[in-house]
């Protein structure tokens, strides 16, 4: 039997597909939290994944993150030929994290990896309203953001709230708030609940929920026993295609099932 077989991921990667009616399901072998090389092999699964699914003319929205940024190191080129014509952008304004896990530097090597096209958007990911309601109105921002609105595959990265909440340095006031929502998961800018219910969300230039709802093809990326609920409650959401996650994780899953 195949290596995978041996593990039964086989198995985990059915019970997640049917439980939560995925149209596919990857599990690789390890943990990605504890091993860089188990986060190595989620990444190259994930740009896998996204290359069977990826033709050329296609807009291709990505999320910044860890994951993510493995899933574009470990981007080789396709095999059907380089993706000319095909836009990566980021799903949305990404300044705030650090350079290497912003969704534009992400959305930029992927399209090099593959030889296609990128536009990036030079904004921050979080805005004031006053900054979003100018930078709206900017016609070269207008025609980015339309073009990221318009996509047909995204691939996103999935965090615990309360963890991608410090990583953005949220005020103790907005923390709290978050908790009294119950925010458990933050995914495209939204905060989920544990049902999968949008409790919050970033004012942020990019993905809207109308959006993200219309998309035909979304791909999550995801591993680790700390992001299981996380994955739970974002694929309650109910907009999930593909998942790409790790054994830990899939076995935290399973046994919530
Ligand atoms: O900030 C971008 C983002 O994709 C979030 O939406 C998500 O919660 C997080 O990164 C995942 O980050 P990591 O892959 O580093 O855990």
């Amino acid at each position: 039997p195949a290596m995978k077989d041996l593990f039964g991921l086989d198995d985990l990667e059915e019970q997640i597909r049917e439980a939560y009616g995925l149209r596919k399901v990857v599990v690789v072998p390890g943990d990605s939290e504890s091993s860089p090389d188990v986060k190595r092999e989620l990444g190259r699964a994930g740009a896998r994944a996204l290359l069977q699914e990826a033709r050329i003319g296609d807009t291709i929205a990505v999320t910044g993150g860890s994951t993510l940024a493995e899933v574009a190191e470990q981007m080789g080129s396709p095999a059907g030929g380089p993706l000319k014509g095909a836009w990566f952008v980021p799903a949305r304004g990404g300044l705030g994290e650090s350079v290497e896990i912003q969704a534009n530097t992400i959305a930029s090597k992927m399209a090099k990896k593959v030889g296609a096209e990128y536009r990036l958007l030079h904004v921050p990911d979080l805005l004031s309203d006053d900054a979003y309601q100018s930078l709206v109105q900017d016609p070269n921002i207008q025609e980015i953001v339309d073009s990221i609105r318009s996509s047909r595959i995204i691939i996103h990265g999935i965090g615990d709230a309360m963890e991608m909440a410090r990583r953005r340095r949220l005020g103790p006031e907005a923390m709290e708030d978050l908790r009294k929502e119950g925010a458990v998961a933050e995914s495209f800018g939204y905060y989920f609940s544990e049902e999968g219910t949008v409790v919050h969300r970033m004012l942020t230039l990019g993905l809207r929920l109308e959006d993200i709802v219309r998309t035909e093809i979304i791909i999550g990326i995801a591993g680790g026993v700390s992001k299981a609920q996380a994955i739970h409650s974002v694929l309650k959401f109910g907009q999930e295609d593909i998942l790409v996650l790790d054994e830990a994780a899939a076995m935290e899953l399973c046994a919530r099932i």
